[in-house]
C-alpha cells in the first residue's frame, strides 16, 4: 500500500529525515514511535506532500507520489489526522465533516455522515456544536471522523491520543481496533506503547530521522533494551 524508500527531508537548510524508510501493507496497522523531535511528524508531512522529500521516493498503491501536491495525495486515498487536530473552530461538528466528504478514490467508500454517527454517537449528540465548543476527546474523534469522510485507503494518525483523559483514550483505541477489523490500513504515531502493541501488527522506531528498529509487537514487548534506549521506558 505505502512504501517510503530512503527519503531525506528538510526544513530550509536543516535536514530532519535521513534515508527514512517504512512500509505499510494492505490492511496492516503500523506504528511509528520515537522520542520527541525525532522526525515522526516530518515523516507524515513528507508522505502527505506537506514537507516534500528532497531525495528518495514514496509510492502509494505502486504509484510514485513523492513530489505531488497534498491535495492530489489526499485524493489518491490517504487521509490525515494531524497532530493538534486542526478542527475548524467556526464550523459545527457536522459542517466539519461535510467539508471533507468524498466518496474516495474508487468512488465506492462506505463512510458517509450516517456511518460516522454510527461509529461516534457522541459526535452525533454534538453535531450542532461549534468546533471550538467540544472537548479534546470529541475533537480527536471529529478529526478521525473527518479523515474517514474522505474514504481513505490509508489513514495516517499523528498523536492518536495525546492530551486525552484515560477513558477517552480507551475510546480512541477501541475505534482504531474496529477500523482494523474492517481492514483499514493505518499508520499511527502515539506515545502509548502498551496500547499500540495491542492493536498494531508492526512497529518502527525512529531516532534522529532514520529507522533504528523495526519488528512485530511480540518482538518489541520482549526487547527491554530497545524500549529503554529509544522510547525511554
Ligand atoms: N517547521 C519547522 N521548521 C524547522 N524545524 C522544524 C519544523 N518542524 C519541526 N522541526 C524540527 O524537526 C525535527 C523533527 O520534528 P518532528 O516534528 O518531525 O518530530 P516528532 O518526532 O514528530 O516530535 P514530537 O514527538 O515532539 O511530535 C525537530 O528537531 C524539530 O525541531
Ligand atoms: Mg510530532
Amino acid at each position: 500500500m505505502l512504501e517510503v524508500d530512503a527519503i531525506n527531508s528538510f526544513y530550509g537548510q536543516s535536514q530532519v529525515l535521513f534515508d527514512m524508510s517504512l512500509t505499510v501493507n494492505d490492511g496492516e496497522v503500523v506504528t511509528l514511535m520515537g522520542r520527541n523531535g525525532m522526525g515522526k511528524t516530518t515523516t507524515i508531512r513528507s508522505i502527505m506532500g506537506l514537507t516534500p522529500a528532497r531525495r528518495g521516493t514514496i509510492r502509494f498503491k505502486n504509484k510514485e507520489i513523492t513530489a505531488q501536491s497534498p491535495y492530489r495525495i489526499a485524493r489518491l486515498g490517504i487521509g490525515l489526522v494531524p497532530e493538534g487536530r486542526l478542527i475548524s473552530p467556526n464550523l459545527s461538528v457536522e459542517e466539519n465533516l461535510i467539508a471533507t466528504a468524498n466518496s474516495g478514490p474508487a468512488g465506492t467508500g462506505r463512510w458517509d455522515i450516517a456511518a460516522v454517527w454510527n461509529m461516534f454517537p457522541k459526535l452525533r449528540e454534538r453535531k450542532n456544536s461549534m468546533g471550538n465548543q467540544i472537548s479534546g476527546g470529541e475533537q480527536q474523534m471529529l478529526a478521525i471522523a473527518r479523515a474517514l469522510m474522505t474514504n481513505p485507503e490509508l489513514l495516517l494518525l499523528d498523536e492518536a491520543t495525546e492530551g486525552l483523559a484515560p477513558l477517552i483514550r480507551q475510546e480512541i483505541w477501541y475505534c482504531l481496533r474496529n477500523l482494523k477489523e474492517e481492514g483499514q490500513s493505518i499508520l499511527v504515531i502515539d506515545k502509548n506503547m502498551q496500547a499500540l502493541t495491542d492493536i498494531a501488527d508492526r512497529h518502527y522506531i525512529i531516532e534522529k530521522g532514520s529507522v533504528v528498529w523495526e519488528g512485530t509487537s511480540r518482538m518489541l514487548l520482549k526487547d527491554d533494551a530497545v524500549k529503554h534506549q529509544y522510547l525511554g521506558i
